[in-house]
């Protein structure tokens, strides 16, 4: 559905002995296939939006080449445009006009009827829980319900591939939980490939079946979450005992085991250990049985095992926690026009 190579995009800011050249997309590869839902995540600046831009023909880039659903982004944009739907991550502009003559109007600039356009707004509305809102003006939203609208018009004539930019970014927790319902449901329901940007690992993981993670414009990642987070050198588990007798000897047993960065603390452990749901179990038995099991008063307190997360896998891979990377972005970037 989707391929590019090597596909670039340098702008130039600042004006005379000021000006330099920000490489925002350096060389990406990629392919999407039908029905997939790729979740693109980076810290902000990394890229993202502007690959979604050269994607949905609205940037032109300054190398490389991609298709999207078979169409040239360069020299086929109308027949891109057509096929996709898109929702940008600054959202709609609207004007004065009620929000379902908005979405309307939207349908009809895809080649739709009035009918078709309203019938279909109407049902979109009602799954995007935006029941009641049709003759609402857009300012007179909340935040959330002005995301979904957007969402509809990115949705209004049923394009089997979707551009989401950001869809949840500024959205509280239950707003975001809901869209990801829909978004899940878009794949589930209407076969769509979905193609969507995030900053945020817990969406990332829990909405994608492959997630891409760009840095500095450049594709660092691309497997499923579950391989990503496999990377990374294994569970944290930590073992807490009710006194500081037997940590050295449960210490030793982690080790045995492959277990790494042990670490000990008073009456407690912690290790990196991979597979721990298959090797924990004997190692506790060890630790409770043998010459010197576990006595009363030495007993296993508290056992927590916390597997990784898309944020060790970003750390593993680049060194820097995302969140980190995202303090980093220089907020006095000028902005120019391309
Ligand atoms: N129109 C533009 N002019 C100059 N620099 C830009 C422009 N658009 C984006 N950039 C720069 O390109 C980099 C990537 O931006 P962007 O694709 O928006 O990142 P993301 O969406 O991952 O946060 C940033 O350094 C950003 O400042
Ligand atoms: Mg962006």
């Amino acid at each position: 559905m989707i391929h590019a190579r090597g596909l670039a995009a340098t702008f130039v800011t600042g004006k005379g002995r000021r000006q330099r050249e920000v490489r925002a997309v350096d060389g990406v590869d990629l392919d999407v296939a039908e029905g997939e839902v790729v979740g693109f995540l980076g810290p902000n600046g990394a890229g993202k939006t502007t690959t979604l831009r050269m994607l949905t023909t609205l940037l032109r880039p300054t190398a490389g080449t991609a298709t999207v659903n078979g169409f040239d982004v360069a020299t086929q944009s109308v027949q891109v445009r057509r096929s996709i739907g898109y929702v940008s991550q600054a959202g709609s502009t609207f004007s004065q006009a009620l929000a379902g003559d908005e979405v309307a109007d939207h349908g009809q600039l895809y080649g739709m009827s009035r009918r078709a356009a309203v019938a279909r707004g109407r049902e979109l509305f009602t799954s995007l829980q935006l029941d009641g809102l049709w003759d609402r003006m857009p300012k007179n939203m909340s935040g959330g319900q002005r995301r979904r609208l957007d969402i509809v018009m990115g949705l209004i004539h049923d394009p089997t591939l979707v551009f989401l930019d950001e869809p949840t970014t500024g959205l509280d927790p239950q707003a975001r939980a809901n869209l990801w319902e829909h978004i899940a449901a878009l794949r589930t329901r209407r076969g769509a490939t979905v193609f969507l940007t995030t900053h945020y690992l817990d969406e990332a993981d829990a909405l994608s079946d492959r997630i891409m993670i760009i840095d500095n414009g450049v594709i660092v990642a691309s497997d499923t979450p579950e391989n990503l987070k496999s990377q990374v050198s294994g569970d944290l588990v930590h073992l807490g005992f009710a006194s500081a007798e037997p940590v050295s000897r449960a210490a030793s047993a982690l080790e045995n085991v492959g277990a790494t960065e042990i670490e000990t603390d008073g009456s407690g452990v912690t290790a990196r250990v991979r597979g721990s749901a298959k090797v924990i179990p004997g190692l506790l038995r060890e630790l409770a049985a043998g010459g010197d099991a576990l006595e009363e008063g030495d007993a296993l307190e508290e056992i927590e095992i916390k597997r990784p997360t898309l944020d060790d896998v970003f750390l593993t891979l680049t060194g820097r926690s995302l969140r980190d990377a995202e303090a980093a972005v220089d907020p006095t970037d000028e902005e120019t026009d391309r």
